[in-house]
C-alpha cells in the first residue's frame, strides 16, 4: 500500500531540506553495497525531521536503537546541542562499520558512542541514573514493546521518543497481516495511544512515524 500517492511523495521529497553530499554518498553506497537492505535506511525527509526534532527539543543526550549504515545517527547527531552525545545501539558490526566511516566524514564521530549487541540487553545494562532527552527506535519490530518501556523509563519528563515504521506499509489495518512484527507494531501503537504517561501522534510520514512526548506531570 502506498501511504502517500507517488506524485505527492516526489513533491514532498522535493520540498524538504535536501541531503548534503555526505548523506547522499551514504545513501548511494548503501544502495550499491546492500541493495536487499536499502529499504531499512530512513529517507532524506525523515533525516531532516530527526535533525529538526533533536534541535527543537534542545537534546544533549540522545539514544538510537537501530543504526544500520548511519543515516539516522548522523541526522540526530547534527541536531544535538553543543556538547551533546548520542548512544547508538545495533547488533551488526558489518553495517555499523559503514556508519563509523560516515560519522568521521560528517564530523560527528566524537559525539556518537556505538554499543554492539542485542539492544534490549544494552538498555537493561545501562545504569539507573542514565537518562535521555530524545530517542529514535528503528530496530527489530518485534522488540518495540520492550524498547518502548526500557526507553520511556529513562526519558526525562518532556523528552521525545520517535518510533519508526508504525504503519508497516499499511499492514496495521490489514487483518490478514499477522506476522510477529505486524502484531508487535499493532501492540505498541495501541499501548502508546492509551498510555497516560505520554502524549503522542502517529504521522503518515514515510512508513509511519510516531512522536511521543513524556508528560511532565
Ligand atoms: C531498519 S535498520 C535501521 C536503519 C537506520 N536507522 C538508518 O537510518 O539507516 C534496523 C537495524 O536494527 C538492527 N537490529 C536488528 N535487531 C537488533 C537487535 N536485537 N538489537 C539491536 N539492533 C538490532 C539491525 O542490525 C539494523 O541495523
Amino acid at each position: 500500500m502506498d501511504i502517500v500517492n507517488p506524485a505527492l511523495n516526489a513533491y514532498l521529497l522535493a520540498h524538504a531540506t535536501p541531503a548534503d553530499d555526505v548523506l547522499r554518498d551514504l545513501a548511494a553506497e548503501t544502495a550499491a553495497a546492500l541493495p536487499d537492505h536499502l529499504s531499512m535506511q530512513i529517507t532524506q525527509d525523515e533525516g531532516t525531521l530527526l535533525t529538526l526534532l533533536t534541535r527543537l527539543t534542545g537534546t544533549r543526550r540522545a539514544l538510537e536503537i537501530g543504526t544500520f549504515t548511519g543515516y539516522s545517527s548522523i541526522s540526530i547527531a547534527r541536531g544535538l546541542a553543543p556538547g551533546g552525545t548520542l548512544l547508538a545501539l545495533d547488533v551488526s558490526d558489518e553495517w555499523t562499520s559503514v556508519a563509523r566511516r560516515y560519522w568521521e566524514r560528517a564530523g560527528v564521530a566524537d559525539r556518537i558512542e556505538l554499543r554492539l549487541g542485542p539492544a534490549a540487553d544494552s538498555l537493561r545494562a545501562l545504569p539507573e541514573t542514565e537518562t535521555f532527552d530524545f530517542a529514535f527506535i528503528d530496530a527489530d519490530k518485534v522488540s518495540y514493546p520492550v524498547y518502548y518501556e526500557e526507553t520511556l523509563r529513562r526519558l526525562r519528563p518532556g523528552g521525545l521518543i520517535v518510533l519508526d515504521n508504525t504503519l508497516r506499509s499499511g499492514r496495521v489495518v490489514d487483518p490478514e497481516a499477522q506476522d510477529p512484527a505486524d502484531r508487535a507494531i499493532r501492540e505498541i501503537n495501541d499501548t502508546v495511544a492509551a498510555d497516560q504517561r505520554v502524549d503522542s501522534v502517529l504521522l503518515s510520514v514515510r512508513d509511519g512515524v510516531t512522536l511521543i512526548r513524556k508528560r511532565t506531570e
